[in-house]
């Protein structure tokens, strides 16, 4: 199954030049943040694997929004919403463990259900889905963007904490505690 990995990330990189370092750092953030909130070894696994792909989605998602250096539309937003969707399933089609795909399709929904695509909310969200959210949020704002420069870490983690009800209150405050940079 992992060796399939080194294609479909160099696929997505494909489309969005900055999507390599970006999944990077999410599955940094979300292997971290499994393991302090004690993961078995095969869901951390796991969690990885999906991690690493989670905007798979965007590869159907055309460039030139993608990659629009200014903030989208709202017609923008809704295609760019359909890569969760597309993602799970695009990987619906591989031999992977059916936990990937469901971790792919969730990884926007907001604790609070007011993410997408389905709105589902609290524990009917996968755990690593809610991993995801945070770990993706995080790498999100301390990055730079076509519209704004990076956030500095103390800057981002207000940002963050100011959402709070996007995240699983827990998970957050593990984050915090045990993942984020303290500078
Ligand atoms: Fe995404």
């Amino acid at each position: 199954m992992t060796t399939l990995l080194p294609f479909l990330i160099r696929l997505i990189g494909l489309r969005d030049p900055h999507a390599e370092k970006h999944s990077d750092h999410v599955t940094e953030y979300a292997f971290a943040l499994g393991r302090a909130a004690d993961l078995k070894a095969e869901e951390l696994e796991l969690l990885k694997f999906a991690a690493s792909i989670h905007d798979i989605g965007k590869i159907a998602i055309n460039e030139f929004v993608i990659n629009k250096p200014g903030r989208f539309t709202e017609a923008e937003y809704i295609m760019v919403q359909q890569h969760a969707n597309i993602g799970a399933n695009l990987v619906e089609n591989l031999d992977i463990d059916p936990s990937i795909h469901s971790i792919i399709l969730n990884h926007h929904e907001n604790f609070d259900g007011s993410g997408y695509p389905n709105k589902i909310k609290g524990e009917e969200i996968p755990v690593g889905a809610r991993i995801i959210r945070i770990a993706d949020t995080y790498d999100a704002l301390t990055s730079d963007r076509g519209y704004r420069p990076a956030y500095s870490n103390k800057k981002s983690l207000q940002i963050m904490e100011h959402d709070a009800e996007f995240f699983d209150p827990i998970l957050l405050d593990l984050f915090f505690r045990k993942v984020a940079r303290k500078h």
